[in-house]
């Protein structure tokens, strides 16, 4: 199972991907935006743990995103449970030398056309801490809303920090 657009792919994640993983995700800049199950420093092991963990997805939910044919990071969602089975929260990275070239806002727009289509996900979201404007703006060009802000409620880099909620709803369920 792929999904492409241009040299933009989403695919399984492979095993021999946890070396290159491992090299990407190992930088503050990107952990410092993540929950701290994203850990700092990023070793080879947490990427070998982190593949295997996804062997099994069935339907697919984590992605590697591939630039020019090379994994750069991961996409993936977590769909919810009893009433919120119908959303799915999102997540995202790359590494920083991808940065700034349009990937992520690709690899959402596909995984996104991808849960309305094939998995009938009716609302995706994420929360955004305050200070990344980078991710907030890849929402906004996809088309996410802004829902609200949960103030203070975000404990990272020894200090307090709102959250930015953005959502976006399956076009057939705007009101
Ligand atoms: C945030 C992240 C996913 C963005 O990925 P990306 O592939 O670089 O994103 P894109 O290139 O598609 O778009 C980035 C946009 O943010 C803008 N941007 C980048 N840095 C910015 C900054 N400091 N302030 C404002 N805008 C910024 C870019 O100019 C671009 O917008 P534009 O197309 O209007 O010029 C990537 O930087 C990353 O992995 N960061 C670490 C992990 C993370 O933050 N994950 C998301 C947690 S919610």
């Amino acid at each position: 199972m792929q999904l492409s657009e241009g040299n933009i792919s989403l695919r399984r994640l492979r095993e021999n991907d946890a070396a290159r993983m491992a090299r990407l995700a190992n930088n503050e800049k990107i952990s410092r935006n993540l929950r701290d199950g994203f850990p700092h420093p990023y070793t080879l092991a947490d990427a070998i743990t982190f593949i295997n963990n996804c062997r099994d997805q069935d339907p697919l939910t984590t992605f590697a995103i591939e630039y020019q044919g090379e994994y750069v990071g991961n996409i993936g969602i977590f769909p919810g449970q009893d009433v919120y089975r119908k959303s799915a929260e999102i997540g995202y990275f790359i590494g920083e030398p991808y940065w700034n070239k349009g990937i992520v806002t690709t690899a959402l727009n596909l995984i996104t056309d991808y849960c309305f289509r094939e998995l009938d996900l009716i609302r995706l979201f994420t929360g955004v801490f305050e200070y990344n404007t980078a991710s907030m703006r890849v929402l906004e060009k996809c088309g996410f809303e802004k829902d609200c802000v949960f103030k203070k409620s975000v404990f990272k880099q020894e200090k307090i920090w709102d959250e930015v909620r953005f959502s976006k709803i399956h076009p057939d369920y705007l009101d």
